[in-house]
């Protein structure tokens, strides 16, 4: 983990990383990496949804760019265990209300597949792909095992937010936008208010 984060600095930190790092491909998807995480806070703030989802929805997948951390080695893939890298930098200065939506946002996928019949149809194909290499659909042991995170219903959400991130036109208003949202969380958090 970097030592210089901290809860005055992991904002633009994270600002940084959209700035720089954004324009890169969302595999498969027809957006870039920033305008995916964008597009998911965008339309839970339309839809009038608490800030605890909105900023998880901007954040699920910032665990792509784990180069950024200082955790990266030899061994990570693009795309493996994004979820873990994601929660892990986020843990010291979020409440688990966001983490948890971040670290359980591809077993969110695999759990829905399990109880939901009818979402399947809404993955893209690259997500189908890819939910085939996170071990498919989950299994009754695991649905059951996945439902008594008290999170669950906030999981599934930003689950919806991030199969919904994926139009090739649309305007959203940029990381600034959200940035005093994520860091009033921060704050609330290093209160110990949530
Ligand atoms: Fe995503």
């Amino acid at each position: 983990m970097r030592s210089d984060l901290n809860h005055d600095t992991i904002v633009a930190f994270l600002a940084d990383i959209f700035d720089r790092r954004g324009g890169e491909e969302y595999l498969g998807e027809p957006v870039t990496m920033a305008e995916h995480m964008l597009q998911g806070a965008t339309i839970a703030e339309r839809n009038g949804l608490p800030e605890d989802i909105i900023v998880a929805a901007l954040l699920h997948d910032i665990g792509h760019f784990t180069s950024e951390f200082g955790t990266f080695t030899m061994d990570d893939t693009e795309d493996r265990f994004h979820e873990d890298a994601g929660a892990e930098v986020l843990a010291p200065f979020f409440p688990s209300a966001i983490t948890d939506c971040v670290l359980y946002h591809v077993a969110a996928k695999r759990y829905l597949c399990a109880t939901k019949p009818e979402y399947f149809k809404r993955l893209s194909e690259a997500s189908i792909h890819s939910l085939k290499l996170q071990g498919g659909p989950m299994s009754p042991e695991e649905v059951a095992e996945f439902r008594k995170n008290p999170n669950l219903e906030r999981i599934i959400q930003v689950r919806y937010l991030d199969e919904a991130g994926k139009h090739a036109d649309m305007e959203t208003p940029g990381f600034a936008h959200f940035a005093p949202m994520v860091q009033r969380i921060v704050d609330r958090h290093r209160n110990g208010e949530s």
